[in-house]
């Protein structure tokens, strides 16, 4: 009895809370884990430039546990400096912390997401390398066509991708990534929808890179177009990181 008391302690002493559950409950929560945009800015893929958060938190805001960012169509913006038009204002935000896999370690990583497939809408949950790309993985992400997509990229091109049918958009779905090393290199990355394990796909070369967490809602781009007239909505709650 003794034991087994000794051996729970030091599990709980190794597993580490990164980012709590309670991440959305206020914020000066979400601040105190997150920053608002893209680690880089405001524009990247699609038609959709995010917005940092104003007094009145248009575009991402928290209530009672749950995060939600909006899109809106908008015009008269201008173009991306790669020219890519916007036609729309949202919202993103990046972990403060970076999540590095360090060897003989990994991260557990959950959530529960309301998210849209209709075409040129493009809600993401990811990780992205803060040095260099890769790495990527996409831990979720919905390209407006009905389905879910699960990536770990290798190259820029090399990647395995997965995608299977995603279930009545209008609930909610709990997501989870186990992430581990394979190697001394190489980490390996264990999909999960609604409890059901999904995919499993390898990372080369991953170990000691540092990622952000990015959770954002970009659109048209990869997702189709035109996308919707009207605005669009993603919702997350319930999202822990653990380190393992
Ligand atoms: C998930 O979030 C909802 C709403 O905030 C809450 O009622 C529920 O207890 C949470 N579930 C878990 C497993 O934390
Ligand atoms: C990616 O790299 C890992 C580790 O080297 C390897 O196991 C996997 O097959 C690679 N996947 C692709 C799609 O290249």
């Amino acid at each position: 009895m003794r034991f087994l008391t000794l051996v729970s302690l030091t599990s709980v002493a190794y597993a580490q809370n990164i980012i709590p559950t309670s991440c959305f409950d206020s914020y000066s929560s979400l601040e105190q884990h997150f920053n608002y945009l893209y680690p880089w800015g405001s524009d990247h893929n699609g038609a959709a430039r995010m917005v940092a958060s104003s007094s009145n938190h248009e575009f991402v805001s928290v209530n009672s546990g749950t995060l939600t960012i909006v899109a809106k169509p908008r015009g008269g913006q201008p173009w991306t400096s790669r020219g890519q038009p916007i036609r729309y204002l949202s919202g993103a935000i990046h972990s403060k912390r970076t999540l590095t896999v360090e060897r003989g370690s990994g991260f557990d990583i959950e959530g529960e997401f309301q998210a849209t497939t209709d075409r040129g809408t493009w809600p993401a949950f990811w990780l992205n390398g803060a040095w260099t790309w890769p790495p990527e993985i996409d831990m979720a992400e919905w390209k407006g066509s009905g389905d879910i997509t699960f990536n770990v990229f290798n190259t820029s091109t090399s990647l395995m991708n997965h995608d299977t049918r995603y279930p009545s958009p209008q609930n909610f779905h709990r997501m989870r990534t186990e992430i581990r090393t394979e190697n001394d290199r190489d980490i390996r990355v264990k999909y999960f929808m609604d409890g059901i394990e999904v995919t499993t796909q390898y990372g080369r070369d991953y170990v000691g890179k540092p990622l952000h967490l990015i959770i954002n809602l970009q659109m048209e781009g990869s997702s189709g177009s035109p996308g919707p007239n009207t605005d669009t909505y993603y919702r997350v709650r319930n999202l822990s990181v653990n380190r393992v």
